[in-house]
């Protein structure tokens, strides 16, 4: 007898299986529905991120490649803070800076990615990321040529390490480079000093639970953020980084974030 493929398995029976993953499903709807919430927690407005975001791939002809909630965040930014410098922290191939160049046109944007391959550790893959990069050459050729006519952004190939060097400031960071310990932490705490008084730090792909062996990271970030909510320095908040179908079937403790984090400016003594 053929076995009924929604209750069934060749390994045996799956009812329950089947069932938590239907308890799981999110529509889209739902998903942009808690987006939406989360952004508002934020004092921010999806409606006018997803409409300025559509505008500025329509008005620059520019095809999104990458359906992270990220630019929306930066879209609805926008709207509530003055944007003067911008930091980001890994360029890739420049898409989402060239996004920022064309959204923030009067503000000067600084990206930094790594300067070259860096020496092996004998593990061939770009999954961590500050390790050896294979498609170094081709990720450097498309970033120059997705920047070449961006004239408010500057390229900087450097370890994010230096920036513990620099000394100016940033209204708007982008913390995107290695996702784990212990860059990330470096990262985070450069950043921290150079936020202006009223800017917004925003982090990438924060789980809320440990994650082992995940190639972006687990909960680095995460920890980080809490770590300076602990000691008074920080307030932060998150939106979901992805409403698309690759998320419906994703428990809420699972599901990617994007961290959202300003400066308390409490007098610490
Ligand atoms: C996920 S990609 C960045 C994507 C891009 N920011 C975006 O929004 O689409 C991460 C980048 O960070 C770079 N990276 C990793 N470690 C870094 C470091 N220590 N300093 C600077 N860049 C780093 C990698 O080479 C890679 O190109």
């Amino acid at each position: 007898m053929r076995k009924n493929p929604i209750f069934e398995s060749s390994s045996g029976p799956c009812m329950f299986e089947q069932v938590n993953l239907l308890r799981k499903f999110r529509t889209y709807s739902d998903l942009q529905s808690i987006q939406i919430q989360m952004f508002e927690t934020l004092g921010l407005n999806y409606a006018v991120a997803v409409q300025e975001c559509d505008r500025v791939f329509a008005e620059h002809s520019l095809l999104r490649r990458d359906p992270s909630q990220h630019y929306e965040l930066f879209a609805s930014l926008k709207k509530t803070l003055t944007v003067r410098r911008i930091l980001e922290i890994g360029t890739f191939e420049g898409h989402f800076t060239r996004f920022l160049s064309y959204l923030y046109p009067d503000a000067d944007i600084l990206t930094m990615d790594l300067p070259q391959r860096v020496a092996s550790t004998g593990e061939k893959s770009h999954d961590v990321l500050r390790h050896y990069n294979p498609d170094f050459e081709n990720e450097r050729t498309e970033r120059r040529s997705q920047l070449r006519n961006c004239s408010n952004v500057t390229q900087i190939e450097a370890d994010s390490a230096l920036l513990c060097r620099r000394n100016d400031s940033f209204d708007l960071i982008w913390i995107d480079g290695d996702h784990k310990f212990p860059v990330l932490a470096w990262d985070f705490i450069n950043s921290l000093r150079l936020l202006a008084p009223a800017g917004v730090i925003a982090v990438d792909d924060i789980l809320q639970v440990p994650a082992p062996g995940r190639s972006m990271g687990g909960d680095e970030g995460y920890q980080c953020i809490q770590r300076a909510v602990e000691a008074g320095i920080v307030s932060s908040g998150l939106i979901e980084k992805r409403i698309d179908n690759s998320s419906q079937f994703t428990t809420p403790e699972k599901r990617k974030r994007v961290a959202v984090v300003k400066s308390t400016e409490n007098k610490l003594w």
